[in-house]
């Protein structure tokens, strides 16, 4: 991870400066100083670049005078509408801008409030995020060189402390962002089980339920789903309690398919490579309990993960075998790429029976059809509760990561009503991402709960502000955000 200090030290006038300035106001303290230690050369440039430090616009100078390689001058838009996000974002571009140049730069945030300065941080660790394992050499032009960013703030020990907090969320983005963008070879359920397990070391419980302790709860869904893999399917707990107290957790479920192939009913072979990236929903849980045991939160939390291979073989489920649920009721498997949906069933069931939270979460690529909708800005909300969507809805304004609110109206059950067992799981294409939201609530009683669709968010083709293209570790500072503001004492 990008290493980040704080420092109140005077403005140094060598290296590499990002300047982070508000578009309207007077220029801040650091501004002035390094236009008056270059000669005036800032001014000049913003003059002949006509640039507007509107929010998240750069300009670089190169070799500008009085000792500095570069000085990157950063738009930060108006100053009434500088808020956490607009700085990470504002950090993020400068790091963006930075980060094949140079090894170690300054921030000068004094053009912020000083309570805003750990966000710096934050958006610039959440930029320099890499996934770099398998490159045994790297073209020059691609090598990631910034390690180490300073960041000038008049209270360097405020924003050290709030930085403590926020950098267990970074680091819970990491691990999921991580966990997505391992190759589906190395990370079947196995591997995902034994990286759960180190989170033991955050002090999380963490249980594994095998193969024969899900056949003895009934996860027939489940284990039908990866029952054609060689790969052994597991479900895996992890619990936080960090509240003090008994109090019923807070759930969050995700779904992990390490690989989807489709299974018997094959998807095509364009594109198929992404489907390393269907256990992002898992990924998000674990690092959201990640970041939740990284801060210490006041909160009891459960997160439950099912992990299984969706593969082919001779043992594979076929379209049109029933399935026995956890709950009891049963399946039609009408098409075996309507996977993820068999997995929560079980797991959804078994959270909700042996821990009574006091709410339930659920993250999953889920479906295409979602994508279709709401393409990749919003991920599709889908909730049985007016008021747990509506928290979920402005955390995901707070952070970026946004959601939209779907339908759920149980006119839709309709579609999935089967001749030989209690539902198909699927509804046809009309209307398919709510089908399997009304899917998978059929699997939850009177709980207060919301599913994500997050198949459009998951993983990004294109670099937006603090998430590098790849795996975006979507879910994790939402929902960090909605414990945070709802459920922490
Ligand atoms: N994992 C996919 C959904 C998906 C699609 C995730 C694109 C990420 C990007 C899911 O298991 C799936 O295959 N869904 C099918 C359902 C259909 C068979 C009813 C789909 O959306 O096509
Ligand atoms: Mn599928
Ligand atoms: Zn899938």
């Amino acid at each position: 991870m990008l290493q980040t200090v704080f420092s109140d030290a005077a403005l140094p006038v060598d290296g590499v400066l990002a300047i982070l300035v508000p578009e309207d106001g007077p220029r801040p303290a650091s501004y002035v100083a390094a236009d008056r230690a270059t000669g005036g050369a800032l001014e000049r440039a913003v003059g002949a670049d006509s640039f507007s430090f509107g929010a998240g616009r750069t300009c670089m100078l190169l070799a500008p005078g009085g000792g500095f390689d570069r000085v990157l001058l950063v738009g930060l838009g108006k100053v009434a509408e500088i808020g956490a996000r607009v700085v990470e974002n504002a950090a993020g571009a400068a790091v963006a801008a930075l980060g094949k140049l140079a090894d170690a730069a300054r921030i000068a945030a004094d053009g912020i409030a000083p309570g805003l300065a750990a966000h710096v941080a934050q958006g610039a660790v959440l930029t320099a995020f890499r996934f770099d394992t398998y490159h045994t050499r790297m073209p020059e032009d691609a090598r990631w060189r910034l390690t180490r960013v300073e960041i000038l703030t008049p209270d360097a020990a405020g924003a050290e402390a709030a930085w403590t907090d926020l950098s267990a969320v970074a680091r819970g983005v990491y691990l999921a962002r991580d966990l997505v963008s391992e190759p589906a070879n190395v990370l079947r359920p196995p591997e995902f089980v034994t990286r759960i397990e180190a989170l033991r070391e955050l002090g999380v419980e963490v249980e594994i339920l095998d193969r024969d302790a899900m056949a003895e709860l009934g996860f027939g869904a489940l284990l039908g789903v990866g029952q054609a893999s060689d790969a052994p399917s597991y479900t895996a707990l992890m619990r936080w309690n960090g509240a003090g107290d008994e109090s019923a957790p807070l759930a969050f479920v995700g779904k992990g398919v390490t690989f989807d192939s489709g299974g018997i009913s094959i998807k095509p072979a364009g594109g198929m490579e992404e489907m390393k990236t269907d256990m992002a929903g898992a990924a998000a849980v674990v690092g959201l309990v990640a970041a939740l045991a990284g801060r210490g939160a006041r909160v009891n939390v459960v997160g439950a993960v099912g992990l299984v291979e969706n593969m082919l073989a001779g043992n594979a489920q076929r379209p049109g075998d029933v399935v026995r649920t956890c709950s009891g009721q049963t399946v039609e498997v009408i098409n075996t790429d309507a996977e993820g949906r068999l997995v929560l069933a079980d797991v959804l069931w078994y959270v909700q029976q042996r821990f009574t939270p006091r709410l339930m979460v659920d993250l999953a690529t889920l479906t295409g059809a979602i994508v279709v909708g709401l393409g990749h800005d919003y991920a599709g909300l889908f909730s049985n509760d007016d008021t747990l969507a509506g928290r979920l809805a402005a955390a995901g304004e707070d952070t970026g990561e946004l959601l939209w609110r779907m339908p759920l109206a149980d006119s839709y059950r309709e579609a999935l009503r089967s001749d030989i067992a209690d539902f198909k799981n699927v509804g046809g294409r009309p209307g398919g991402a709510i089908t399997a939201a009304k899917f998978l609530e059929q699997f939850v009683n009177q709980v207060p709960w919301a599913h994500l669709d997050i198949a459009g968010t998951a993983w990004a083709r294109k670099a937006a502000p603090c998430t590098p293209k790849g795996a975006t570790g979507f879910g994790v500072r939402l929902l960090d955000r909605f414990v945070r503001d709802h459920h922490e004492g």
